[in-house]
Formats: C-alpha cells, sequence, structure tokens
C-alpha cells in the first residue's frame, strides 16, 4: 500500500507522553499526527499530582495558567492522613506535598512554580487543545498496528476504527506513547528490566459530599488501614480526592495471583462505604476497573527513528506521583532535540542522548515507586497489624495505642516515626529536582562532581554544573520580575553571562546556532537585585552559562576568556553531534 498521509513525527498516544510531545513539536513548528486508539481523551482521573519541574515545562510552552486555573492548589493537598477510615480513627498525619513549611520555603526557593493537583482527565484537554491550535493534526479512533524503518524514515500502518480500514502514514520520526502496554516499545525490541503484574489495584471513581471530614484536614490523599488493606495494590486503601470535596477516587488491592473480582456496582459501593466508614453519605458510583502494578523500565528508549516515552519506557505504582511527570519530562527531552535534527541543525547522533539522559531517570522513579509501597509496611507493623490475623486483633492493637502503659508509649513513637518516615513518597523534592544528566549532550567544565549535601531525595540541591537544570532566580528587566528559567526556553539555546563576559555574547552570535543572550548585571538587561543570580550561579560575573531549550545547563566557563568564540563553538558542535 502506498503512503497516503506524510508528516515529520508520528505520535502514538494522546497521555501525558503524547500530548505534550505533540504541544512541544507544534510550539517548535514541526509538523505533527497524533493518533489515539480511543473517541476521546482520557475519562477518569488517573494521574495528578504534578510536580514543580512539570509545571516549569508547562510554564515554557505556555499552558501553566490553564493547568492553574483548574488544579487544586498545593495548600489544599498536604495533610496526607492515615486513619482506620474516613469517619473512624486517625493515626497521625504528614504534611505533604511541600506543606511542611521548611518545604514549601524548599520550593519557593526552587522555583517559579507550584507544584497542584490536576487530575489526568483535566490535563489532557489543555495540553491537546494547545497542541492542536497550534498544529498537531489529531485523529481519535486510530490505532497503531505496525511499523516498518528504512533509512529515511518510518511507515506506519494504523486502523480507522471508525471506517473499518487500515491505512499507513509515512513519518520521518515515530513517538510510540502508548502507554504500559506500549505495543510500539514491543515492535521496536526495546530491553526492558523488571516485571509486569507485581500486584491488583482497583479504581473506583464516586461522587459523594465528604467535607464533613475531609475540609478540617485538606488533603488530596487519605490513607485507610483496615484489615484487608495489604492485600496487593499499594499496601493500604486509598482514598483520593479528585475536586475538594465532592469527587473521590478510591484504589484498593487484590490478590493478583487470584485475579480481579467482578467489578460490580455492589462491589465498588461495598468498598467506598468500608473507606468512608460513614453509611449515612450518599454515594453515586461512576465508574471502576482494575489494574496492576508494576516494576518495569526499558534500557533503552529508542531503536532508530522509533521512540518510546512515558509509560511505554517506564512503569510503575503511582506512588510519589510521578508518572505523568516523567512522561511529561521525557517529551520535553525529546522535542526539541528532533527539531535540531530535523531542521538539519544537529546531527541524528543528538538523538542518542535522549536515552542516555532518561533511562536513568525511569529506572531511578520505577525503583523509587516501588519502595514507596515497601514504606507503608513499617506503619501497620508499629501496629502488630502485619500478620494475618482477625480483624478484631487489628482494632484491638490500634485500640491499645491508647493505653497508659510502657509498651503503649513505644508503640505510638513507633507509629509515628513510621508515619514520618513517608515523606519519601510526600515530600521527596529531590526525587523530583535533582536530575543530573550525563551524555553527549553536556559538556562537563572538568569540575568534580560535589555530589549531594543532604538527602538527594528529599533535598533539591541547585547547580549550574553541567546537565543540572539551570537554577531558578529571580532577576528583572525594567519593572518586570521574572524567573531566570523564564529567560531561558522557548525552544532555543540560551547564552547566559554578565558584566566582562561581552566576548561570550559576540561568540554566541557568531556561532551559528539561534542563541538566544542574557546579560545580568547593574545597568545591564538583566539585573540582580536581590543577589540571588550571583550566589546560584557558579561562575564569575564574566562567565558563562549555555542552557539548552529544555532548560539544562549544557556548557559553562568560570571566567572571560581570549578564545571564547572556539570554546563556545565547539562545545556547541559537540552539543549537536556535528
Ligand atoms: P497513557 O497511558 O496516559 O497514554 C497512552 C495513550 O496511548 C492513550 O491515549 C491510549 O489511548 C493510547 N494508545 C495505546 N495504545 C494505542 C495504540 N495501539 N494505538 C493508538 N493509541 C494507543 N498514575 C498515578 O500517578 N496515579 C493514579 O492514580 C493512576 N491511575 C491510573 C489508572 C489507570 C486506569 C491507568 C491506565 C493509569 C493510571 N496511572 C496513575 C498512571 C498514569 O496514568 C500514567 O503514568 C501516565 O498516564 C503515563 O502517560 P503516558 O502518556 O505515557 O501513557
Amino acid at each position: 500500500v502506498e503512503p497516503v498521509v506524510e508528516t515529520d513525527v508520528l505520535i502514538v498516544g494522546s497521555g501525558p507522553a503524547g500530548a505534550s510531545a505533540a504541544l512541544a513539536l507544534s510550539t517548535y513548528g514541526v509538523p505533527n499526527i497524533v493518533v489515539t486508539r480511543y473517541a476521546s481523551l482520557a475519562d477518569t482521573p488517573r494521574a495528578h499530582i504534578t510536580n514543580q519541574r512539570t509545571m516549569e515545562v508547562l510554564r515554557d510552552l505556555g499552558v501553566e495558567q490553564e493547568v492553574v486555573a483548574q488544579a487544586t492548589p498545593q495548600h489544599l493537598m498536604g495533610n496526607t492522613t492515615f486513619c482506620t477510615s474516613l469517619a473512624g480513627e486517625e493515626l497521625g498525619r504528614v504534611r505533604s506535598w511541600g506543606n511542611d513549611p521548611l518545604v514549601q520555603a524548599a520550593h519557593d526557593l526552587a522555583s517559579p512554580t507550584r507544584m497542584c493537583d490536576m487530575p489526568q482527565h483535566l490535563m489532557e484537554p489543555v495540553l491537546v487543545d494547545a497542541a492542536v491550535a497550534r498544529g498537531t493534526h489529531l485523529r481519535f479512533s486510530t490505532v497503531y498496528k505496525s511499523f516498518v524503518q528504512d533509512a529515511d524514515g518510518v511507515t506506519v500502518t494504523v486502523e480507522d476504527r471508525l471506517r473499518g480500514d487500515e491505512y499507513t502514514i509515512r513519518a520521518k520520526y515515530l513517538i510510540g506513547a502508548d502507554g504500559g502496554r506500549s505495543k510500539v516499545a514491543e515492535d521496536a525490541g526495546l530491553p526492558m528490566g523488571g516485571q509486569m503484574g507485581v500486584a491488583g489495584s482497583i479504581n473506583i471513581v464516586f461522587d459523594a459530599d465528604l467535607s464533613k471530614y475531609t475540609a478540617h484536614r485538606p488533603s488530596t490523599l487519605y490513607w485507610v488501614l483496615a484489615p484487608g488493606a495489604t492485600v496487593g495494590g499499594i499496601g493500604a486503601g486509598l482514598v483520593r480526592n479528585v475536586r475538594p470535596w465532592n469527587e473521590w477516587m478510591i484504589v484498593w488491592g487484590y490478590d493478583v495471583t487470584a485475579g480481579a473480582p467482578d467489578l460490580t456496582t455492589e462491589y465498588a459501593e461495598s468498598i467506598v462505604r468500608r473507606l468512608v466508614g460513614d453509611d449515612e453519605i450518599p454515594v453515586t458510583i461512576k465508574s471502576s476497573s482494575a489494574w496492576t502494578v508494576n516494576e518495569m523500565y526499558a534500557e533503552t528508549y529508542s531503536n532508530g527513528r522509533v521512540f518510546c516515552a512515558g509509560d511505554a519506557t517506564h512503569r510503575h505504582p503511582p506512588s510519589n506521583g510521578l508518572g505523568s511527570n516523567t512522561s511529561v519530562q521525557d517529551a520535553y527531552n525529546l522535542a526539541w532535540k528532533l527539531r535540531l535534527v530535523l531542521d538539519g541543525m544537529a546531527s541524528p547522533k543528538l538523538l542518542d542522548t535522549y536515552t542516555a539522559e532518561r533511562a536513568p531517570v525511569g529506572r531511578q522513579i520505577v525503583t523509587r515507586a516501588n519502595k514507596s509501597i515497601g514504606e507503608t509496611a513499617p506503619i501497620f507493623e508499629a501496629l502488630d497489624g502485619l500478620s494475618p490475623q482477625s480483624p478484631e486483633q487489628l482494632w484491638a492493637n490500634i485500640a491499645a495505642r491508647k493505653d497508659a502503659t510502657e509498651a503503649a508509649e513505644k508503640q505510638r513513637a513507633r507509629l509515628r516515626e513510621a508515619i514520618a518516615f513517608k515523606v519519601y513518597e510526600f515530600n521527596a523534592h529531590g526525587v523530583d529536582l535533582n536530575q543530573r544528566y550525563v551524555s553527549d549532550a553536556v559538556v562537563p567544565d572538568g569540575t568534580p562532581d560535589p555530589g549531594f549535601d543532604r538527602d538527594p531525595e528529599l533535598y533539591h540541591q541547585p547547580s549550574s554544573r553541567p546537565g543540572a537544570k539551570l537554577p531558578h532566580a529571580w532577576i528583572t528587566a525594567g519593572d518586570r520580575t521574572l524567573s531566570t528559567l523564564d529567560a531561558a526556553g522557548q525552544g532555543r539555546f540560551t547564552l547566559f553571562t554578565g558584566i566582562g563576559g561581552e566576548g561570550w555574547v559576540r561568540a554566541a552570535e557568531a556561532v551559528g546556532l539561534d542563541i538566544a543572550t542574557v546579560v545580568i548585571g547593574p545597568g545591564q538587561q538583566y539585573e540582580d537585585p536581590y543577589g540571588d543570580w550571583a550566589r546560584l550561579s557558579e561562575v564569575s560575573d564574566s562567565g558563562v552559562l549555555l542552557v539548552r531549550p529544555d532548560g539544562y545547563v549544557a556548557f559553562r566557563y568560570a571566567t572571560a576568556v581570549r578564545d571564547a568564540e572556539e570554546l563556545l563553538g565547539g562545545a556547541v558542535r559537540r552539543i549537536l553531534g556535528r
């Protein structure tokens, strides 16, 4: 069959990964088509925690405000509560998602953005609408079937479910953003580590006014420790807020070896009753579905002209809320590279840096998310509630913590510690922001890796070392205050320098690549009134940082030099693989 449709990039899937890839590519002016299996975007809340790095990506792509307008704000996310049911006894809380005052300060220092709770069924339309408005062609009810690639492109067969026939699309590159059961990744033969189906989970979406049990301790998540809650799933029953305080989703485990239970409305209602603990409240079940907890990551994210992103390459439980965040960030990493290669500015070698940079992140988050499940067990242990036993025994253990005995005091301490340890799931600011890329698209400056001063999973540590994300500092341009991140991005490389750095600015103009220049200092285009930039830049005023379109530092030099043109030119050629 002759190809009937041609494009530069064909994207399979309209989830967070595919929609962000489309949005970034269209923003950069790269022609692209999205095909997606169903007749609509996600119809259930699915992923929701949206971290600062994702918000930075969305800010650069011009949709941050749309997301903020629809999301549940950070201050309503933060009282992760452990209880026997919403109406039952409370065992303790964690100030989470940046709501601890010290962590909140760290969030404010780290980024111009705030994290928020943006359910996937609200997020996808924002991304897709903007992508389509900027040029993406979107085909619903269109299923990817197979691909064949050659030296110049990829020929993809898709099925039009409306017409019931198949046709082919010829693209220069194919992105498989087709989720946790990715056929593109399978057909591309991407090597995978880990395993699928390690535990079973059920999602139940329902309407109920639960403000009586939640508005005074506003949170995204309420964890219910009840008999049976350690089976499968994520290690406890979870009541998750979708919209404050009348739309909800419950996550409840099942024994994966026994198969998913029959998901009748009666079954769903019985789980809701059990976790809410108040039969008087009217409940309307909207949907229920079964899924499995996976622990898998691809070792390589591409094969020739085929690239995978999102759950196609990393599959893990929702703990730490990393799934959709990592998917958006994968797409953002890939998009500018494709653009430069398609424009002929970079060699296709640049595309190899996609795996080099993102596969370690994928492996890290899969491991982190699964570890977080295991870290719920000590809470049950503190109540002697892990071993098989009667429900009566668990209730008795929970009651015993109120006794005025030495044993009960020890138990209270153990419980407090076990709950506080969940900070690795609910406040892992370092996991969100500390990625350091090592690849050919980063030029090391010869300085030794300083490592991390504090726990790299919990604490963000800014750095301007090549491979780190550009540090955020508030700078000014006249009466406008903006982040250093705002001065970078928008699809371009950006050169940051200061007084005495004219040589670097001239070098940027001579290098033959569209590089924006940002000069910061008294009387310059940008000023640093708080001294934040001086504190964070780690180079002298006449030094330089070259920042990639995705906001990562690609090259730095501490001072002015005579041969700036040669040095910068060499760095750019190396990054672009020329
Ligand atoms: P995603 O799965 O979102 O998108 C895949 C896209 O590819 C879809 O548009 C799909 O229709 C399309 N597609 C698949 N095969 C295709 C084919 N052959 N042809 C054409 N199109 C095809 N995470 C979390 O943090 N908290 C949560 O509670 C949940 N809950 C949850 C529930 C359910 C039911 C699912 C499926 C997933 C979750 N997740 C989650 C995970 C989270 O949704 C996930 O990490 C991100 O959506 C990943 O984004 P992607 O874009 O990679 O895949």
